[in-house]
């Protein structure tokens, strides 16, 4: 009977677009940075759907926001979670589909008055996409205790404002420690935001594993002259290094080929005038690959070249850590459940890696876990006119809650922490 449910296409599409119009930007799209005024909105708009549905509402310390829905027995939950946070050019569906879908989930077995033996619980987590206060994956890290609570509350964002100061100001500095979520599994429905699920017209991507991530900043620092009477070669332009910086990156992916990618997202000139040599210059660099060990030896070429350009012009430079996020494998009998369960509701599948981050790759290593891709229109992502057709998250959103339902009516109880206090 359970095998026959289908979610309310029409319902779940009502919950996106009403959190879309939370930091709703005129040509679309959203700006819901993490901990942000609207961020705060949207927290309490889908907190409030949680509460609707009767589910039982947890806050920690680092703000991430989890509903259960008690199981027959005592056993640990069938978590479904992603984000709410958006960087400041956002799509309505990155992260929210995942949120969104876990709360159809709910709504769809209580309904049909389904009572599943695990739990079933579904959450979001604090500022996924680090676009405001790096690394991301940030509440999903802190709670599998990846990441430290007190380095993560510490952190110092783009604006200038912290972490914790910011998480009290919007009222979602819960108490609930770090490693206190432990699921006997984990699932997260996202869009792909790449160009795979359409350009092979397959309506779902099975998820094997998310590639490694590396974030750097490098603070580049000169001599602030004049541009018309400084000769070339006495100068010490901070904004000439920085680039020469952002085109390593460059050649280094174009050295290494797919799967390395780099991407230089921020590169800031001080003052940034038109006449005047840059006395200061600021980039940030993400390396991604699915392999362990190249990405490493791309970020050893980077930092080496990056002395060397800083040397040469007689600049002085500072580099730092945002993100490391090493390569992670799903778990194969999750990925062949996903698979599985996308045949035998007619649809076409693939296996793939991920891209992008989720906050799935933080809980990987403790539970088993996986993940279900839907389309994105041209690939787009990161970019207000990210577009994935209601049918294509119906398929999907259907996947997640047969798989869901499976687990759920599971009876083992695998749920494990990496932290060592818990
Ligand atoms: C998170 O969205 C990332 O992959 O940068
Ligand atoms: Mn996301
Ligand atoms: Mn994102």
């Amino acid at each position: 009977m359970s095998g026959n449910l289908r979610i309310d296409l029409d319902r779940l599409m009502g919950r996106i677009f009403r959190l879309g119009e939370i930091g709703a930007l005129p040509d679309g799209g959203v700006k819901r940075l993490a901990l942000s005024d609207e961020d705060k909105a949207g927290r309490d708009v889908v907190s409030g759907w949680m509460q609707d549905l009767g589910l039982k509402i947890s806050i920690d310390r680092i703000g991430n926001v989890w509903g259960i829905r008690e199981g027959a027995d005592d056993l640990s939950p069938v978590m479904i979670g992603s984000h709410i946070d958006s960087v400041a050019t956002g799509g309505l569906y990155d992260g929210v589909l995942g949120v969104l879908a876990g709360l159809e989930v709910v709504e769809t077995l209580n309904e049909a008055g389904v009572q599943t033996r695990h739990p079933l619980g579904v959450g979001f987590f604090t500022n996924e996409e680090g676009a405001r206060f790096p690394p991301d994956m940030m509440g999903s890290g802190v709670q599998q205790c990846a990441l430290s609570l007190d380095e993560m509350l510490a952190v110092v964002g783009i604006d200038g404002k912290n972490v914790a100061a910011e998480l009290e100001r919007i009222g979602y500095a819960g108490d609930v420690e770090p490693g206190t979520l432990h699921p006997a599994c984990f699932l997260e429905i996202h869009v792909e935001q790449g160009p795979v699920l359409e350009r092979e017209a397959i309506e779902i991507g099975a998820v094997t594993g998310v590639q490694g991530i590396f974030w750097s900043e490098f603070v580049v620092s000169g001599v602030s002259n004049h541009a018309g009477t400084t000769p070339m070669q006495l100068r010490h332009d901070a904004g000439i290094v920085a680039t020469r910086i952002a085109a390593e990156a460059r050649a280094i992916a174009d050295d290494l080929g797919p799967p390395q990618v780099a991407t230089v997202g921020v590169i800031e000139f001080s003052p940034g005038l038109v006449n005047v040599i840059p006395e200061s210059a600021q980039l940030t660099v993400d390396l991604r690959n699915t392999d362990e060990a190249v990405p490493q030896g791309a970020q050893r070429r980077l930092a080496e070249a990056a002395e060397g350009f800083a040397a040469a012009e007689g600049c002085g430079l500072k580099t730092r850590k945002l993100a490391r996020f090493a390569p992670v494998e799903f778990d194969p009998a999750m990925v062949d459940l996903i698979a599985d369960s996308t045949e035998t509701l007619g649809y076409s599948v693939t296996r793939m890696p991920s891209g992008a981050g989720h906050d799935a790759q933080m809980f990987a290593p403790n539970c088993p876990t996986a993940m279900v891709f839907v389309p994105s229109k041209d690939g787009l992502s990161h970019n207000v006119n990210e577009y994935t057709a209601p049918e294509e998250i119906r398929a999907g959103v259907d996947v997640l809650l047969q798989v869901a339902l499976a687990r759920a009516q599971m009876l083992e109880n695998s749920g494990e922490t990496a932290c060592p206090e818990a």
